[in-house]
């Protein structure tokens, strides 16, 4: 099969993700939602596994790291302290004409926004676009039923200032002492305004993001060992390393927070792009923090009686671009070769070659046909097997048309039953990779299973 062009890959995945039930637009009944998706059965499911794979290996896996979750409405001076109010901003252009509303820096535009050479490029007027104006990226909201200025309250543009102001508490009724760090996972919301690429830049998304709380002087070493960390952490997702690369902040791309800043980028079909960021964020929150609150946020060194602000090493990944990525890695077509079994020559097929841990599906079971005792066995292994992993149960159609539909969904394996099962209680495990298949006792299926899916 020729290799699939750049640009029809995901297309071909956002297809996918609809027709196997990962990825709805929102609202989609009503022509959709912009930039905002929804989670189907086995979107939820694979999103899902990536978020408790970090939470197990940032929270459950180390001392040093508490978990946390912070509500999403905050006190509106937590985003004054911040810089969000001031700082969280895109320069904007509108165009007089068409209503059309740009970044500056749309490489679409010809010639200077504010003066009469320049150039919209939805309607192609002259002159009509506005001069460059700062817009915050911040969704506004009201709290309580009066709608006015003082009501005013944001969606959290980020997670990590539910971490912030909440350092005090976590420190004091964790009994941790610095170093050490603070685990969340939830939602954050950006008004974007070049959103697009499916999930990868979306208005309502998720976050892993973990602040680590450091004295002074060692946020370098404390830097480098969580770059480390990260990156054994996505390759662990089973991502090619050949498609993940460093990419450190020049000046004029560091975040108003940021002191040094690397991205973990994935080539995409659409090109090189961030999923992940590991932020020295020193100790412009915390101290932000204390002086918009009033309140003593610094550290007593038990040992050495200092008294300091912590430093913030952060590392803050999208749960929705590291499923991206995931998904893009996974995504394959290829030829089944003749070699290759009952499954025929010359066949073609998609399949989400998706680590079997984060897999939605770990396997399917299907009875070969719909009778002969085949269903009942079929019913009893599908029953055990439920108990301990995610399985599902398919009797409809080919056997071979009930392989491709788990190829698509990238379930690691298919459990047929065959007239020899009923005979001695055996049944065939179907490797969705190799293609090759095992016959495994029944009463071995679990530990079978257990043992393929670990890692
Ligand atoms: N607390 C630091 C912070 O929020 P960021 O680089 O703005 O840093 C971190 O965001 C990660 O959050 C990104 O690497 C990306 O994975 C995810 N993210 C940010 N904006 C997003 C959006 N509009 N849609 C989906 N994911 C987004």
């Amino acid at each position: 099969m020729p290799p699939v062009t750049a640009d029809k890959v995901m297309e071909k995945l956002v297809s996918l993700a609809k027709r196997r039930g990962f990825v709805f637009q929102s609202s989609e009944i009503y022509g959709g939602l912009g930039s905002v998706w929804d989670y189907g059965p086995l979107g939820v499911e694979l999103k899902k596994n990536i978020k408790e794979r970090w939470w197990r290996s940032m929270v459950h896996e180390r001392d040093d790291i508490e978990g946390l979750d912070a509500a999403i409405l905050m006190h509106p001076k937590v985003w004054e302290a911040s810089g969000h109010v001031a700082g969280f901003t895109d320069p904007l252009v509108d165009c007089k004409q068409c209503k059309n509303r740009f970044r500056a820096d749309d490489p679409r535009i010809k010639g200077t926004p504010g003066q009469p050479d320049a150039q919209c490029p939805v309607c192609g007027s002259k002159g009509t676009l506005t001069a460059p104006r700062q817009f915050n990226l911040m969704f506004k909201t009201f709290m309580g039923p009066v709608e006015e200025q003082a009501a005013v309250i944001y969606m959290r543009p980020e997670t990590a200032q539910g971490i912030y102001v909440n350092y005090l508490n976590v420190l004091q009724s964790s009994r941790q002492k610095i170093p050490f760090g603070i685990a969340q996972v939830g939602k954050a919301f950006r008004n974007e305004i070049t959103p697009g690429n499916f999930i990868f830049r979306t208005r309502e998304f998720e976050q892993m993001e973990m602040q680590f709380f450091v004295k002074p002087g060692s946020e370098t070493e404390w830097f480098e060992f969580w770059r480390g960390e990260r990156m054994k952490w996505v390759e662990g997702l089973g991502i090619r390393s050949a498609k993940l690369r460093w990419h450190q902040h020049d000046k004029n791309e560091l975040a108003h927070y940021a002191k040094d800043a690397y991205d973990i980028q994935y080539e995409f079909p659409f090109g090189w792009q961030e999923f992940e960021g590991i932020h020295n964020r020193t100790d412009f929150d915390l101290s932000n923090h204390q002086k918009h609150a009033g309140k003593k946020l610094d550290y007593l060194d038990p040992k050495t009686s200092e008294r300091f602000i912590p430093y913030v090493v952060e590392t803050s990944a999208g749960a929705d671009r590291t499923t991206l990525v995931v998904l893009c890695d996974a995504y394959t077509e290829e030829e089944v070769r003749a070699e290759e079994g009952a499954e025929g020559g010359g066949d073609q097929r998609v399949v989400l070659k998706l680590k079997p841990s984060l897999a939605p599906l770990k396997a399917a079971v299907f009875p070969l046909v719909n009778k002969d005792g085949m269903p009942e066995l079929a019913h009893r292994i599908h029953d055990d097997l439920r108990r301990h992993f995610n399985v599902f149960y398919d009797d409809g159609g080919s056997i071979g048309r009930r392989y491709r539909r788990q190829d698509e969904a990238g379930t690691p394996f298919g459990i047929t039953i065959d007239g020899q099962s009923t005979q001695d209680q055996t049944v065939t495990v179907r490797d969705r990779d190799t293609l090759k298949q095992d016959r495994v006792a029944t009463a071995k299926l679990v530990e079978y299973l257990t043992q393929k899916l670990a890692g």
